[in-house]
């Protein structure tokens, strides 16, 4: 039996980078996927690239607007019945200094980043907790621990860790996990906006040597979502070959 086998798993952000390679891991490991990004047309496509690997379901909702997350709750609930694990991986960057930082800037990363992955956890919690192998995984960063021009960025991506460790101690009661992971510099389409100076810095900061690809963040949710991660809960893993050492 394959790890995931039986498993309805909601990924958000999966159209494309690291939530699409997550989508594609998990339909490999026998789960059943609902995918979730803003454009009904991305999801087409991401779908049709995943077609033959397993059962997949999707919805365009933005994880930002409560409105939009509680229709997508009910929606989840009429096809699925039943939800095993939600990973919030939607996210995005509006680098800037802090001094030239504007509050649209701040307030965007901060709704979409923090306020989504907890809009998405509060409305799935109930279809969640009555599954018997209940798992939230939130995506953090390396950078949670501070990064200059993320200000916004870093400040929503250490606030998934707090909300992390404290679902994972209000959740346990209901044998859920509750985990998060965080990625070092990734090759996605969100660190390819950066110059290619800035690319080789972080680079050579990586002891590893490369740059992780999707399929690396991907193998670890894959892992917090098995049987294998039941007794793991609360913790902040990463994935960045040693970038966060
Ligand atoms: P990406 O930009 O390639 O993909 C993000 C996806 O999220 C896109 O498909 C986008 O449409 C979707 N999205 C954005 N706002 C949304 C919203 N309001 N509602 C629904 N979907 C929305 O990004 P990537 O690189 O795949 O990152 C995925 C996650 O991993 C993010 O949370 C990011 O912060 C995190 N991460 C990425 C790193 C990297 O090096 N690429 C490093 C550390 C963390």
């Amino acid at each position: 039996m394959k790890q995931l086998t039986d498993r309805k798993v909601l990924i958000t952000g999966s159209a494309r980078g690291i939530g699409f390679a997550i989508a594609e891991a998990c339909l490999e490991a026998g789960a059943e996927v609902f995918l979730v990004d803003l454009f009904r047309e991305d999801l087409e496509t991401a779908a049709a690239r995943l077609e033959g690997k397993g059962s997949i379901h999707f919805r365009a909702c933005d994880v930002s607007d409560e409105g939009q997350v509680k229709e997508l709750a009910q929606t989840v609930k009429e096809r699925l019945g039943s939800l095993d694990a939600l990973v919030n991986n939607a996210g995005i960057t509006r680098d800037n200094l802090f001094m030239r930082m504007t509050s649209e800037q701040w307030q965007a990363v901060i709704n979409v980043n923090l306020t989504g992955s907890f809009l998405m956890a509060r409305h799935l919690v109930g279809l969640i907790r009555k599954s018997s192998t209940g798992r939230i995984v939130n995506l953090s960063s390396v950078a949670a621990r501070g990064n200059a021009g993320q200000a916004n960025y870093a400040a929503s991506k250490s606030g998934v860790i707090g909300l992390t460790k404290t679902l994972a101690i209000e959740l346990a009661r209901y044998n859920v996990t509750v985990n998060a992971i965080a990625p070092g510099f990734i090759a996605t389409e969100m660190t390819h906006a950066i110059t290619e100076k800035a690319r080789d810095e972080w680079l050579s900061k990586i002891p590893a040597g490369r740059a992780g690809q999707p399929s690396d963040v991907a193998d670890a949710v894959v892992f917090l979502l098995s049987d294998a991660a039941a007794y793991i809960t609360g913790t902040v893993i990463g994935v960045d070959g040693g970038l966060g050492i």
